[in-house]
C-alpha cells in the first residue's frame, strides 16, 4: 500500500521534471498569459532596426512639409556666474520630440519603445536643434556620450542630450552689489530654417528647474525662469528660436560684511577727530588719512574682481561719498587751523595796540613825573607795581605758538632770577620783537599768558560733529532706499 503511493509520487515527479519544454505547458491555475507581455530577443530587435533603417536616408528630411519639433529643457545645475566673463555654466538635459513617419514599427513589432544610444542616433535625420548663443557645450562623456534616443511605434522619435552648457549673462553691474542678473540660452535649429523644421516649446512644463534649495549658488539666489518664443529673420532666411531666460539675485551679505561694514567704520573714526582739541593737529589728521587709506584698500580689494566697466556702480557710488565725507572732514580740520590762526592774529595784534597805548602812557606819566621830581635815583617803573608779586623792572617774553603754552609756565613759575632773557624797560622796542614772532606779556596780568582756546574753531567742530553724522545718515537712508527698492523692482 506504501510502496503503490511511493511510485505513484515518483512517477508525477519524474514525468514533471523530464517534461519536454517544446510540450504545451501543462495546464495552470493562471488563465492564458496576457497579451501585454511582449517577447522580444536580440534577434528580433536585430531585424527590427535592419527593417527601419532598410531604405533610410539621413539626409532626407522626414516630411514635404515643415517639421513640427517640441523642445524640452532640464536644468540639472547651475554652478557658476561669472561677473569677469560674464556667463554661467549650467548642466542641462534638453529634448527634441519629432516625429519621423519612416521610423514607424506599429506593423513589425509588439514593442511600445525602443530605446537606443548615440551610434544610432548619428543614423538618423535630426532637426541639428543647439544653443546658439553658447560660449561653449559639450556633450558630457562619463565614459560615453551621454545620448538618449527612444523611438516610438508611431515613428515619434524623442533624442535627448546631457550637455555642459556656458551662456552668456548680461551682466548690469549699475545696482551692484544689490544687482539681479539675467542669464539666457537660445535653441535654435543650425541647419533648417522654418520651410523645414517649426521648433515649439513643450506643451506642458517646458521647463523645468530644480527647487533652488537643491542648487545653491555662493553668491546669487536663483530668481526665476522665462520662456518665449520668437521668429528671427537671417540674410539665410527665417528661423524659429526658443529662449529660456533665468534671472538671479546677488546675495549682498559678503559685501556688507567686507565693503559696507569696515566702509562705515572708517568713515565713523574720521569723525573722532572733531572731539579731539582742535590743538592736537597731527592726532587729527592722522585719524582722517589713516581711515581714508583704510576706505581705499577695502575698495580696491572688492573692486579688484569686477569687470572694468565705464558706468558708475551702486558701490563706486558709495565709495565716492564715503571718500567725500572722510576728505571734508579733514578739510574741516584745515578751515579750524586757519580760522584758529585769524583768531590768534587778531587777538594778539588787539593785545600789542592795548599794550602800546599802555605803555605809551605809562611813559608819558613817567617822564612827566620825572621832569617834575627830578630824582637822582631812578624810580621803580611804574609799569610794574609794587603789588606784583614778581620782580618788577622786567618783561617777560612770550612765543607766539601753542606749543609754548606749558613750556611758559614753569618759566614764569621759577621766578625772574631764572628767566633766560630780561630786559629793562628801555631796551624793550616792540617793533622788533613783534618781528621776531614774541609778542609783549605784562607779568601783572598772568591770565593773558595761557591762551584761549579757539573759540570759533571749537564751535566749527561741534557744528561738524553734528552736521557731518546727519549728513552721513541722510545719505544712507536715500542710498539704501534707491538701490533696494531698484534692486526689488527689477
Ligand atoms: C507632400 O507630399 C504629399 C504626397 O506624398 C502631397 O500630397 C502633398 O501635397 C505634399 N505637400 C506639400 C506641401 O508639398
Ligand atoms: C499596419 O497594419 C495595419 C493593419 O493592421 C494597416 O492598416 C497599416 O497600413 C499598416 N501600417 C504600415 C506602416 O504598414
Ligand atoms: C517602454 O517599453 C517598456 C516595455 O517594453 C515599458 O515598460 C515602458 O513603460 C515603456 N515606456 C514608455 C515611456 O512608453
Ligand atoms: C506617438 O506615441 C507617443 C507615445 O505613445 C506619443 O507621445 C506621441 O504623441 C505619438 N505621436 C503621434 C504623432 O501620434
Ligand atoms: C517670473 O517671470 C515671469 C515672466 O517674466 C513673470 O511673469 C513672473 O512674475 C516672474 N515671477 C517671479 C516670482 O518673479
Amino acid at each position: 500500500m506504501l510502496h503503490d503511493l511511493l511510485l505513484i509520487l515518483t512517477l508525477t515527479t519524474t514525468q514533471g521534471v523530464l517534461a519536454n519544454p517544446n510540450d504545451p505547458p501543462p495546464p495552470l491555475d493562471l488563465p492564458t498569459p496576457p497579451p501585454a507581455v511582449c517577447v522580444h530577443n536580440a534577434n528580433q530587435r536585430k531585424s527590427l532596426l535592419a527593417d527601419m533603417m532598410h531604405d533610410y536616408d539621413k539626409t532626407v528630411v522626414p516630411s514635404n512639409e515643415s517639421i513640427h519639433v517640441n523642445v524640452e529643457m532640464t536644468v540639472q545645475d547651475i554652478s557658476s556666474i561669472s561677473e569677469i566673463t560674464s556667463s554661467f555654466v549650467a548642466d542641462v538635459w534638453f529634448s527634441q520630440v519629432w516625429t519621423d513617419e519612416r521610423l514607424e514599427y506599429r506593423n513589425l513589432s509588439c514593442k511600445t519603445n525602443l530605446s537606443l544610444d548615440s551610434s544610432v542616433s548619428d543614423k538618423l535625420w535630426t532637426p541639428n536643434v543647439c544653443f546658439v548663443n553658447s560660449k561653449k557645450t559639450e556633450v558630457h562623456k562619463s565614459p560615453a556620450a551621454n545620448v538618449l534616443l527612444i523611438i516610438y511605434p508611431n515613428g515619434t522619435v524623442w533624442l535627448n542630450y546631457r550637455v555642459r552648457v556656458m551662456g552668456p549673462c548680461k551682466m548690469d553691474l549699475t545696482n551692484f552689489p544689490m544687482d539681479h542678473q539675467d542669464c539666457d540660452l537660445v535653441f535654435e535649429s543650425y541647419s533648417y530654417n522654418t520651410a523645414e523644421v517649426r521648433l515649439y516649446w513643450q506643451p506642458w512644463s517646458p521647463v523645468t528647474v530644480p527647487s533652488p534649495d537643491d542648487f545653491r549658488l555662493p553668491d546669487f539666489q536663483f530668481s526665476n525662469v522665462s520662456w518665449e518664443r520668437n521668429e528671427e529673420y537671417y540674410t539665410a532666411g527665417q528661423w524659429d528660436q526658443l529662449k529660456v531666460t533665468f534671472s538671479f539675485k546677488r546675495l549682498y551679505g559678503y559685501y556688507i560684511l567686507q565693503m559696507y561694514l569696515p566702509t562705515y567704520l572708517s568713515v565713523f573714526i574720521s569723525w573722532i577727530a572733531f572731539w579731539i582739541d582742535s590743538r592736537a593737529l597731527p592726532a587729527r589728521i592722522t585719524l582722517g588719512v589713516s581711515s581714508l587709506m583704510a576706505l581705499t584698500f577695502q575698495f580696491g580689494n572688492v573692486v579688484k574682481n569686477l569687470p572694468r566697466v565705464s558706468y558708475v556702480k551702486a558701490i563706486d557710488l558709495w565709495f565716492f561719498v564715503c571718500v567725500a565725507f572722510i576728505f571734508l572732514s579733514l578739510v574741516e580740520l584745515a578751515v579750524v587751523g586757519f580760522v584758529d590762526k585769524i583768531a590768534d592774529i587778531n587777538e594778539q595784534s588787539k593785545r600789542i595796540k592795548r599794550e602800546r597805548q599802555q605803555y605809551r602812557r605809562k611813559q608819558q606819566k613817567l617822564m612827566l613825573k620825572s621832569r617834575t621830581t627830578r630824582l637822582s635815583q631812578p624810580a621803580p617803573s611804574p609799569l610794574f607795581p609794587r603789588s606784583s608779586s614778581v620782580k618788577p623792572n622786567h618783561v617777560h617774553l612770550r612765543r607766539e605758538s601753542s606749543v609754548e603754552v606749558e613750556a611758559e609756565t614753569p618759566l614764569f613759575a621759577n621766578g625772574a632770577g631764572s628767566r633766560p632773557s630780561t630786559f629793562t624797560n628801555e631796551d624793550v622796542n616792540l617793533t622788533t620783537l613783534r618781528s621776531a614772532g614774541f609778542v609783549l606779556g605784562e607779568i601783572s596780568q598772568p591770565d593773558m599768558l595761557i591762551r584761549m582756546p579757539g573759540q570759533l574753531g571749537s564751535r566749527v567742530d561741534s557744528a561738524c560733529a553734528k552736521l557731518f553724522p546727519a549728513t552721513f545718515a541722510f545719505f544712507n537712508v536715500i542710498y539704501w532706499w534707491y538701490y533696494l527698492t531698484r534692486g526689488k523692482a527689477a
